[in-house]
């Protein structure tokens, strides 16, 4: 059952869990991929509610996303076994079906082609209104000089509308 939640009712869990760990998940070409993120933003703009990734150019998840417009937010409540993040982390859906590895129950999305995860049941469906490559100049120079080293391996920021929230029960 999916028990619809008001985003802003959970903004801190959501934000909580982003800061230790969560999944994105998407899906295109019959894959379905899942990374880790640790990174991520709440917000609204274009009067939208949104979800932002930050995902970097070489991530298998960034060639989905770039077929299929749209993805899951994955966020665990409560225990979570620590190995998925893990797995989802440092593996890459480019040869490893993560999902399929780890025994993970995909449930079917709402307003999106893109699953929801069980496991981690508190579920943001999001559609992609907008993506922006960072620009490196712009970056502080601290900040620069720690997370883009030469050869840049950019993040770009894939802004969602969150089309459903809801908690897997
Ligand atoms: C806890 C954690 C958080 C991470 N956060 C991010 C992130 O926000 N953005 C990113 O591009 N990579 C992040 N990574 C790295 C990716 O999850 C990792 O490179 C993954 O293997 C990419 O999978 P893919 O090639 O299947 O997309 C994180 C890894 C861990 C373990």
């Amino acid at each position: 059952m999916k028990r619809k939640i008001d985003v802003w009712d959970y903004a801190g869990t959501i934000m909580k869990a982003v800061e230790t760990g969560a999944l994105v998940t998407v899906k295109a070409n019959g894959k379905v991929n899942s990374m880790s993120i640790g990174w991520g933003a709440l917000g609204i703009e274009w009067n939208t509610p949104l979800f932002i990734a930050y995902i970097r150019e070489s991530r298998f998840t960034r060639e989905l996303l770039d077929q299929n417009p749209e993805f899951t937010v994955n966020i665990p409540l409560g225990e979570c076994d620590p190995y998925i993040l893990n797995l989802c982390g440092t593996r890459s859906g480019r040869d490893t079906d993560k999902i399929a590895e780890l025994g993970l129950t995909t449930v079917e999305g709402e307003t999106v082609s893109v699953s929801a995860i069980k496991e981690l049941p508190l579920t943001l469906e999001c559609r992609l209104i907008y993506r922006q490559l960072q620009d490196v100049p712009a970056v502080a120079e601290q900040l620069r000089a720690i997370h883009y080293p030469e050869p840049y391996d950019i993040h770009v920021a894939y802004y969602g509308e969150i089309t459903a929230a809801y908690i897997l029960e």
